[in-house]
């Protein structure tokens, strides 16, 4: 199960990929433009931070799929490696998905609110699809079981699409849809963080610590 970094900022995604497990980075144009710099030169640093094995998802901008296709051709010929371009499941959306796809270009269908959006973006053969769970939720929708079915969907299908959630607010909403089988999950910096935030665990770390010291002093094992 893929584990992505939902952000563009640099020192974010530094930090996370030192210490966590990460498959990659997603964008959007409004991750992008929080961080006030030019948009290949941020690319490009993202790469540069991520290596060349972790996937960098960038979003194309236009809405007739001739200009989609134009757009991801442009990111292509100037971001190396392990791309996929994100197109939002618009009618002219999947249009380009398909197109791009036929042409051997990996995408991920996003902006994903009901399971046939997922079906359609699966058929059109996007590499990715892409539920908004906190996005759904708001609409009052119940957005595991939207997650459920897409992956329902490509499972007893056989697509070869990977359902890779997105739009998390709260680590509850990532927690219920690595239950139900989501292949991915792509998770906020703020989010992914709070994984591993337990009062307890740090307590014990504690404890064994002061037990040890107690015993045996400052030494460290390796003393
Ligand atoms: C990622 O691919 C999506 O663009 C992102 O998760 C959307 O998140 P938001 O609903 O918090 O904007």
């Amino acid at each position: 199960m893929q584990l992505i970094i939902d952000s563009a900022n640099l020192n974010d995604i530094r930090e996370l990929v030192e210490y966590y497990p990460i498959d990659g980075v997603t964008t959007n144009p409004s991750i992008i433009v929080k961080e006030k710099k030019n948009f290949l030169l941020l690319l490009e640093e993202i790469r540069e931070v991520i290596g060349c094995n972790r996937e960098l998802f960038i979003q194309t901008l236009a809405v007739n799929a001739e200009e989609i296709v134009k757009e991801a051709n442009y990111i292509r010929e100037n971001i190396l490696d392990k791309l996929v371009i994100k197109v939002p499941a618009t009618k002219e959306g999947i249009k380009a998905i398909k197109a791009l796809s036929e042409s051997g270009v990996r995408t991920m269908a996003t902006a994903i609110y009901t399971p046939l959006q997922g079906y359609l973006a699966a058929k059109a053969g996007a590499t990715y699809v892409t539920p908004y769970v906190n996005r759904i939720e708001n609409l009052d929708g119940n957005a595991v079981n939207v997650v459920k079915e897409i992956v329902e969907i490509i499972e007893k299908h056989h697509f070869n699409s990977k359902v890779l959630a997105a739009s998390f607010k709260s680590v509850q909403q990532v927690h219920d849809v690595c239950l139900i089988g989501a292949h991915g999950v792509t998770v906020p910096p703020d989010i992914l963080r709070l994984f591993l935030s337990h009062r307890a665990t740090e307590a014990n770390v504690k404890v064994f610590i002061e037990e040890w010291q107690t015993a045996y002093g400052e030494k460290s094992i390796i003393d």
